[in-house]
């Protein structure tokens, strides 16, 4: 059954005089448990696109149907319950809170859901056993990146939104991280979206949804995604 159901999705953005369609009739579906990649490359509208699915950001029109329910005709308040009960969000850009801890920072998003996982062991996976009472201002750009995950993971969201989630991160971090996100797919039923650029991560998932100047223009199956240990880039 598909979980996530997008349909003539648009998103128009109005600069100055010109108008921007940052997605330009958006469908595609994915199922229930799945590992879905939005690929394609800078200012394609996947942020656009997961902002919408996260229920961070509104649709110009279309529908977005998540588990039956079209988030598009929510309110602000349904939107702030739905975010909160459904939704663990890696956001491109970590979006911290600067005073308080990695450990306080996790801890925040855990504790307003029922069924969290252990905001430490979430950080000790993620490889951050000795960053876990650090300020945000004395982490790495990398490690930041990986309290964000460890924020939205901690969550055990039904949905994980990820964006650019190893962007700042080395190789072989940022295959052990990718290997938490896709293990909330695999192993917790979670449904997972990975936004990336980079199409060496595409074997890994179960659908690849190619984004191209604001459209869906392929969405390929992968009936054996590839361990992410045999994957390179
Ligand atoms: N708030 C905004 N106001 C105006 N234009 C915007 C806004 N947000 C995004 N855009 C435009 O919409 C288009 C899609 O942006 P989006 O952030 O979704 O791209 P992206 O695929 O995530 O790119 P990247 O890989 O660089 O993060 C871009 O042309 C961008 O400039
Ligand atoms: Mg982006």
């Amino acid at each position: 059954m598909n979980y996530i159901e997008v349909r003539h999705n648009f998103k128009r953005y109005h600069s100055g005089e010109t108008e921007i369609l940052a997605n330009n009739n958006v469908s595609f579906s994915i199922e229930k448990g799945e590992l879905a990649i939005i690929l394609g490359a800078s200012g394609a509208g996947k942020s656009t696109m997961l902002n919408i699915l996260g229920g961070m950001d509104t649709n110009t029109s279309g529908d977005v149907i998540i588990d039956g329910k079209n988030i598009a005709n929510y309110n602000k308040r349904q939107l702030t319950a739905y975010r909160r009960n459904d939704i663990g969000f890696v956001f491109q850009f970590y979006n911290l809170i600067q005073n308080l801890t990695a450990k306080e920072n996790v801890e925040l998003a855990s504790e307003i859901v029922s069924d969290s996982l252990d905001p430490v062991q979430t950080l000790i996976d993620v490889g951050l056993k000795n960053r876990i009472n650090n300020f945000p201002a004395g982490l790495s750009g990398g490690e930041q990146q990986r309290v964000a995950i460890a924020r939205a993971v901690a969550k055990n969201p039904k949905i994980l939104l990820c964006d650019e989630p190893t962007g700042a991160l080395d190789y072989q971090t940022g295959k052990s991280v990718l290997q938490i996100i896709a293990n909330m797919s695999r192993n917790n039923g979670a449904t997972v979206v990975i936004v990336t650029h980079n199409s060496a991560l595409a074997p890994i998932a179960d659908r690849v949804i190619h984004f191209h100047d604001g459209q869906v223009t392929k969405i390929e199956h992968n009936a054996h995604p590839e361990n992410i240990a045999n994957i390179k880039w």
